[in-house]
């Protein structure tokens, strides 16, 4: 046996040593085995030395919490320990950077709830240091302290910043990708009594109601709890348009945070985690849906900037929302939530007029359209960049409600950039799921 395996080595050395000789291949080809995108691009941004420092404005919080949920994600995923190790120590420091930053409560509750992605990465990874305690501890406090419009549902946040528009009690959906999973995970480890799954599920629930757009089972960007805003539908207070990058923020939060009450047998049993499941059930045939009307009247497989028009003039496929849902439905179709059952009883509830409503959710059938719509985004978006590192084009800047006009002309005409770390972690964290579907059995 052992002599065996030496004669192949012995053959294989052989033949790399003819090949090196007479420059057949390439040797960069045989020396390095291609790597999958996941690892391609995770290293490309490190490469970059992004991810460490808080990028500037709002979107800093939410940016460094998927940048560091992806590393976690490729952790996970890999049994290479030397490249974990790196991983690891780049997670380390990304979230070491600005843990002084989130010290006191009072600041922390003015903040966007996207703050909380820095709370849930403190839980993942390491409690060792007293600063990183005591920051967990004052993002906890500040949920105490977080204002609540008349329904119930938190303020985004409380004071955006100048060139925004100051009206309050406005909810974003996106706030719910830092709240959800951390409320969950959170209320796992501690036994918190008011922040655990069922003030999860509340605050998704009360943001689904105000915000579901009953033409397509999708939900809109946000609400104004006070209805005052100049765009707030009178009964909602819902702004006009599915964003689709909100829509996939809100989603991913729904996925893990069920995924994250997974590990708890005791869970799946209760009300909440039942709820959750219906949210995710819904919406992900809703997403499906528009997902497959795209195709059909476009030809491309992708989330629109305006999800629900797409093709119209102006609207365009938006790089880091698609990459977002390919994850999103994808970790769904892992954990078996993408379910026929699940979508008659609630779904049906909520928009059986529409007449999608009647074509079946088969798995299969999903399972091709995530794959479709993940070679569709590698084509149109991914490049290798001349030094070898990975480039992902197309994704938009932040969109507000706190304008005067959140409508269609505002969001078709936001600016698309390169290597915004959203889109590129995005891509890593639905790269991951694509090169995992492969050897799955649904
Ligand atoms: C590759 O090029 C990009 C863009 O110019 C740069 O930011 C990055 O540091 C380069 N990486 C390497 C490994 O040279
Ligand atoms: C926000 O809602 C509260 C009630 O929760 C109300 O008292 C306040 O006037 C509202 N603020 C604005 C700016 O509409």
């Amino acid at each position: 046996m052992n002599q065996l395996i030496g004669m192949h080595n012995f053959f294989v050395l052989f033949i790399f040593a003819l090949v090196r000789l007479f420059g057949g291949i390439d040797a960069k080809e045989i020396d390095s085995r291609p790597l999958p995108y996941s690892t391609w691009m995770l290293d490309s941004i490190i490469s970059r030395r992004e991810g460490i420092e808080a990028a500037n404005g709002l979107l800093s919080g939410i940016q460094k919490g998927i940048f560091q949920q992806a590393l976690r994600a490729a952790v996970e995923w890999s049994s290479d320990e030397q490249q974990n190790k790196k991983w690891l120590e780049y997670h380390r420091k990304s979230v070491k950077y600005n843990a002084a930053e989130f010290l006191d409560p009072i600041d922390n509750s003015l903040a966007p709830l996207d703050r909380l992605c820095a709370g849930r990465s403190f839980m993942c990874v390491f409690l060792v240091l007293d600063c990183d305690r005591a920051a967990l501890i004052a993002l906890r406090q500040s949920i105490d302290l977080q204002l609540r419009n008349s329904d119930g549902g938190y303020w985004y946040f409380v004071d955006p910043p100048p060139p925004y528009e100051q009206y309050g009690n406005l909810s974003y959906s996106d706030g719910m990708y830092g709240f959800a999973p951390f409320a969950v995970l959170y209320g796992l480890t501690y036994g918190d009594p008011h922040l655990n799954i069922d003030s999860a599920v509340q605050q998704l629930d009360i943001m689904y109601e105000h915000t579901l757009h009953r033409d397509t089972g999708l939900i809109v960007h946000g609400y104004d709890g006070s209805r005052q805003a100049p765009w707030a539908d009178g009964k909602t207070g819902a702004s006009p348009i599915v964003w689709g990058r909100s829509l996939a923020w809100y989603t991913i939060g729904v996925v893990d945070a069920l995924a994250i009450a997974e590990t708890d047998p005791g869970l799946r049993k209760t009300k909440a985690y039942k709820r959750m499941r219906e949210i995710y059930a819904s919406l992900a045939a809703a997403e499906i849906e528009a997902l497959r009307n795209s195709a059909k009247k476009t030809g491309r497989h992708g989330v629109w900037q305006v999800f629900e028009r797409p093709g119209e003039k102006g609207n365009f496929v938006e790089a880091s929302s698609t990459a977002m849902l390919i994850y999103a439905l994808g970790k769904g179709l892992r954990y078996g939530y993408v379910d026929i059952s699940q979508r008659k009883k609630t779904a049906l509830k909520y928009f059986l007029q529409a007449s999608q409503a009647s074509q079946k959710v088969v798995a299969e059938d999903v399972e091709d359209l995530v794959r479709s719509t993940y070679e569709d985004l590698v084509e149109h978006f991914v490049t290798e960049h001349v030094n070898g590192t990975l480039d992902f084009e197309g994704t938009s800047v932040i969109s507000s409600l706190h304008v005067a006009s959140p409508n269609f002309n505002y969001y078709v005409n936001r600016e698309v950039i390169r290597n915004s770390l959203i889109g590129t972690s995005a891509f890593v964290l639905a790269s991951l799921e694509m090169e995992h579907l492969g050897n799955r059995k649904l």
